[in-house]
């Protein structure tokens, strides 16, 4: 099979395995932080590892594709790279080591590993192979200029509302808090609304389905699991803001 066969066929497995996701999504949610279920989930992994493994094949596999690159990369190309490593140092090198006390199943590691795996060969491969070559002329076309905002907005909500979770639990503390301030104020998961706007935004500022696959993964297991988050606050809660909305503000 050659390269570009292999790459559709993983590029629709992607929105098949994103529609499996959903499915699944309505009799099970993935087994980590408040919903682990370690006696069917298998052994678990201390998150600081979990997610730091986990998140490791995006940097490593975009670079890998960059380098091992059939043509010379466009300016376009450089700045889609410049977005893609932004986000991923952030989540892989200082996300994991902001303080916290849980863990993760290693299904879901190894699950998120091969995922991220495929995500990165795809986006990678398609901006300096099989993609059209973007150059400098990309920078002002609406489609980009639109996207690197979205991206760059969802970035700063997405690590906002993380920092305001993040830093809910006192040292050595393992319950739970209402979150306050922030896109909190709005909507229960603000975190996975900054996530799903920036790949969004990245779909958007490649212009590619390899852009979005994660967006439609991602979607899979993030709206399911603020609809699950916000019952579950309502469920423990008494006095859990009655205006607040699950994903979108005064919407949903
Ligand atoms: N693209 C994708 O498909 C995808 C998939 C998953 C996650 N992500 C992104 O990864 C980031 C983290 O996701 P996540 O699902 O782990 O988020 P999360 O469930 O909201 O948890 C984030 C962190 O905050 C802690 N926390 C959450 N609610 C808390 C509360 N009420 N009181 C005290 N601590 C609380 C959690 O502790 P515990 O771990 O102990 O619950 C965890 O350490 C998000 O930005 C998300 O968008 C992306």
């Amino acid at each position: 099979m050659d390269e570009a066969r292999f790459f559709e066929l993983l590029t629709w497995a992607m929105f098949v395995a994103a529609a499996g996701a959903l499915v699944w999504s309505r009799f099970a949610t993935a087994p980590y932080g408040r919903y682990a279920r370690p006696w069917w989930s298998g052994p678990d992994l201390p998150s600081r590892r979990a997610w730091f493994l986990m998140e490791l094949p995006q940097p490593v596999g975009f670079l890998t594709c960059f380098v091992l690159r059939d043509r010379p990369a466009g300016t376009g190309a450089l700045a889609l790279l410049g977005m893609w490593m932004f986000h991923y140092v952030y989540r892989t090198l200082i996300y994991p080591f902001i303080p916290r006390a849980s863990t993760m199943s290693l299904s879901v590691v190894a699950m998120g590993f091969g995922l991220n795996a495929g995500f990165s060969y795809l986006n990678g491969r398609w901006l300096f192979a099989l993609g059209p070559d973007r150059g400098a002329e990309w920078l002002c076309d609406p489609r980009f200029l639109g996207g690197a905002a979205l991206f760059l907005g969802g970035w700063a909500l997405a690590v906002s509302s993380d920092l305001i979770l993040r830093r809910l639990r006192r040292p050595g503390e393992r319950g739970y808090r209402i979150p306050r301030g922030g896109g909190f104020r709005f909507v229960t998961a603000p975190n996975y609304l900054g996530e799903l706007t920036m790949w969004t935004g990245w779909t958007l500022a490649t212009w590619s389905l390899a852009g979005a696959t994660i967006l439609a993964v991602s979607a899979a297991n993030l709206v399911p699991r603020a609809a699950r988050n916000h019952r579950w606050y309502r469920e423990r809660f008494p006095d859990y803001p009655a205006e607040r909305r699950r994903l979108l503000p005064w919407i949903w």
